[in-house]
C-alpha cells in the first residue's frame, strides 16, 4: 500500500490478510514443499527454502517499511549479516565500524577472515579515520549507528558520500533504531540489516534477522544467497515477527519515552559515572543523530566505577530481565563484558571504551517510575 504514514504502515504493510479466506493475518504455511501441477513449469512456490508465503508476507512488509525493493528474512540477525557477507569474495576488503555488536565482530574476525575476506575495524564516529581505512580492494562500508554498546553516532549522509566517491556498497545494522526511527535507505544506504529478535519482533520470543535492499539487482543477488546459503526464517517465526511489527510504532514511542526519562534520571545519580544515550542533548553525536533519525531510541548504557558495582546492580534489581538481548517489551539489563561483547578480548574492549563497569539498559513498556524505584534500591546497595 502506498503513501501511508508510518503508524498505518506498521499495521498494513505487506500482505495483511489471507487473500483466500479474508482471515485477519496471513496463515502459517507450515509446509516444506508445494505440489506442482506441471513439473516442467513450476508454480510460484516450489520449496520453502526458496520461498514460503508466510515468510514472503513478512519480507514484503519490511521492504515497504524501509523503502526497499527487496526484503529478506533470515534465521537470526547474524544469519542476515553472514548471508550479506556472502555477496563478497575472498580478497575483498570491508571497513567496519569498530564498536559493532560482538557477534558481528566475531563473524568477520573468526569466520570470514579465515575464508579470505579482509576487514579493518575503524571508528565510524570519526569519518576521517573511517575513510582512511579504505584500500584499493575495499568493496563496502559497514556501520552500526547508534553503535552497540556505547551508542556512538555515525553520519550516514557522509558515509554515503564517501562510498560514492570510492564506488563502495554501504551496509547498516539498523537494529537499535528499527524503521520506526531510522530509514537508512532513504539516505542512500544500500542494505539495511536487523536483528529482528529485538524491536521488530519486540516480545523476546523469537530469534530472526532481516535484510532490506534498495536496488532490485542487488536484492536479486542477496535473494540468490538466501536460497543458496539457506539460512532462512521458518514460517512460525516469520508470523511472530510480522505480528510484532503491527505494534512497532506504539512500542517504540513508549519505550523511547521511558529511555529518555531513565537517561535523564541516571545522569543525576551519584553512583553513575557516565550515561550514553543519543537522545540526551549532551551526547556528542546528538545533533547528527537527530538529523537522520526521529528519536533517541529505547537503549542506553551507563558506567559504574567497577565490575563489582555492575554485578551488585545486576544481582540486586528485581524488575528488569538481566540477560542477553534488547528491544523486548520487558526492560532488559545486559552486561556487555560477558554478553554482547564477550567475543572481544579484554584489551579490545578496553581500547573501545567498554569498561568492566558498563551496563546496557533496554527500556520496556513498564511504568518508568517502577524501574527508577527498583534501580534506586539496587544502586543504594552498591
Ligand atoms: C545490533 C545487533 N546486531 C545484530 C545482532 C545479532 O542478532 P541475532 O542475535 O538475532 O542473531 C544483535 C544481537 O544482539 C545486535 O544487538
Amino acid at each position: 500500500m502506498k503513501n501511508l504514514r508510518p503508524d498505518s504502515l506498521f499495521v498494513h504493510s505487506g500482505i495483511t490478510r489471507d487473500p483466500r479466506t479474508g482471515a485477519s493475518s496471513v496463515p502459517i504455511f507450515q509446509a516444506s514443499t508445494f505440489h506442482q501441477e506441471d513439473p516442467l513449469h513450476l508454480g510460484e512456490y516450489d520449496y520453502s527454502r526458496s520461498g514460503n508465503p508466510t515468510r514472503e508476507a513478512l519480507e514484503k512488509s519490511v521492504a515497504e517499511l524501509e523503502g526497499g525493493s527487496v526484503g529478506l528474512a533470515f534465521a537470526s540477525g547474524i544469519a542476515a549479516i553472514s548471508s550479506t557477507l556472502m555477496l563478497f569474495a575472498p580478497g575483498d576488503h570491508l571497513v567496519v565500524c569498530a564498536d559493532v555488536y560482538g557477534g558481528t565482530f566475531r563473524v568477520f574476525d573468526k569466520l570470514f577472515r579465515r575464508w579470505g575476506l579482509e576487514v579493518t575495524f575503524a571508528d565510524a564516529s570519526n569519518l576521517e579515520t573511517f575513510a582512511g581505512a579504505i584500500t584499493p580492494n575495499t568493496k563496502a562500508l559497514f556501520v552500526e549507528t547508534p553503535s552497540n554498546p556505547l551508542l556512538k553516532i555515525t553520519d550516514l549522509r557522509k558515509v554515503v558520500e564517501i562510498a560514492k566517491t570510492h564506488n563502495l556498497l554501504t551496509i547498516i545494522d539498523n537494529t537499535f533504531m528499527s524503521p520506526a526511527f531510522q530509514r537508512p535507505l532513504d539516505l542512500g544506504i544500500d542494505i539495511s540489516l536487523h536483528s529482528a529478535t529485538k524491536f521488530l519482533g519486540g516480545h523476546s520470543d523469537v530469534v530472526a534477522g532481516i535484510a532490506v535492499i534498495k536496488d532490485p539487482q542487488l536484492g536479486k543477488r542477496l535473494r540468490f544467497v538466501q536460497n543458496a546459503f539457506g539460512a532462512i526464517l521458518g514460517p512460525q517465526d516469520s508470523w511472530l515477527v510480522q505480528r510484532g511489527i503491527k505494534t512497532l510504532g506504539v512500542r517504540m514511542e513508549r519505550q523511547q519515552k521511558n529511555a529518555g526519562i531513565l537517561a535523564h534520571w541516571l545522569t543525576q545519580q551519584p553512583e553513575v559515572l557516565k550515561v550514553f544515550y543519543p537522545g540526551l542533548p549532551t551526547h556528542p553525536g546528538h545533533a547528527i543523530h537527530m538529523s537522520q533519525a526521529s528519536g533517541g531510541g529505547a537503549v542506553l548504557s551507563f558506567e559504574l566505577a567497577s565490575q563489582a558495582q555492575a554485578v551488585q546492580l545486576m544481582t540486586s534489581v528485581k524488575l528488569p530481565l538481566v540477560g542477553v538481548s534488547l528491544g523486548g517489551i520487558e526492560t532488559i539489563l545486559s552486561y556487555p563484558t560477558t554478553m554482547s561483547h564477550a567475543a572481544f578480548s579484554v584489551q579490545e574492549r578496553a581500547t573501545l571504551g567498554i569498561s568492566p563497569g558498563l551496563v546496557r539498559l533496554s527500556l520496556g513498556l513498564e511504568d518508568p517510575q517502577d524501574i527508577i524505584e527498583d534501580i534506586t534500591q539496587a544502586l543504594r546497595n552498591i
